[in-house]
């Protein structure tokens, strides 16, 4: 992870476009979910809409530390899986299910990172209440985002949404600084004490995200050594917005009407 770099107004205004673009890539790819797709068909939508709106994929070639180069443009959670699945041809979606895309693209160098958990057709009240939990977290917790407050703060809300739901965060995951790097100091955990943690300041973007398990928080790495699904095979949903941090508050840069329920 790189160090927190504050953005000037100008370069905020960069940021804004490849979180516009990461945001076009996200509803693309999200109005071609339907049972019978196949999530190698989901990478080319990505892929053809990338390029489409000039940008590049921060994910395709991106090294984790302890993990092989990321083969595509797209990171899938189906179900049980909370992050990082990678597109396959012979896996097709079911009615029932929900999927979770994430994507980041840079424009003349800064990254936009958003994610949303999609259904696929027609799925259970309890996923349903899942996905609106999780998302409504996120809105929570993107308020909190305002100079004067912390990190805790957010991660505050992110935690105790889920929770009072009966639901639970991933605890070794994190949202992030975004910048010039995808991935930059701070860690944006998804659970936190309020008040505590470092002081948000005008010029800081954040990648917030939430994960959130049905059942018990513990994860595992499947053997394709980057897929983390849950352990108790209970399902999962991810939201993540890019945001800057103003003086007057928080501004949603990968904001889209694909939010707009
Ligand atoms: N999902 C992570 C994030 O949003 C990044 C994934 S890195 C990749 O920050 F290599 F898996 F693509
Ligand atoms: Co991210």
């Amino acid at each position: 992870m790189d160090k927190l770099r504050i953005k000037s107004k100008v370069e905020i205004e960069k940021m804004k476009r490849s979180g516009q673009a990461a945001a076009t890539v996200l509803k693309r790819v999200g109005e071609a979910i339907a049972p019978g797709v196949s999530t190698a068909e989901l990478e080319r939508i990505s892929r053809e809409t990338i390029a489409e709106v000039n940008s590049i994929s921060s994910f395709l070639g991106y090294q984790l530390p302890d993990h092989e180069p990321y083969p595509a443009t797209i990171c899938l959670s189906i179900n049980d899986v909370v992050i990082h699945g990678i597109p396959n041809e012979n896996q097709v979606l079911k009615d029932g299910d929900i999927i979770g895309i994430d994507t980041a693209v840079s424009i003349d160098g800064y990254h936009g990172d958003n994610a949303y958990t999609f259904p696929v057709g027609d799925i259970s009240p309890s996923a349903a209440r899942l996905l609106k939990v999780t998302r409504s977290s996120l809105y929570d917790a993107i308020a909190e985002a305002k100079p004067g407050n912390r990190i805790g703060d957010i991660s505050s809300q992110l935690q105790e949404g889920a929770e009072s739901n009966g639901f639970s965060v991933l605890q070794n995951f994190s949202g992030h600084g975004i910048g010039r790097s995808l991935h930059e100091a701070p860690e944006v955990p998804c659970m936190g004490v309020a008040g505590r943690g470092l002081r948000l300041r005008p010029g800081m973007v954040l990648a917030i995200e939430t994960m959130v398990n049905v059942g018990l928080p513990d994860v595992q790495i499947l053997a394709d050594g980057w897929t983390v699904a849950t352990v108790d095979g209970s399902l999962s949903a991810l939201f993540e917005h890019t945001v800057a941090i103003l003086s007057d508050g928080p501004e949603i840069l990968t904001g889209s009407t694909l939010w707009d329920i």
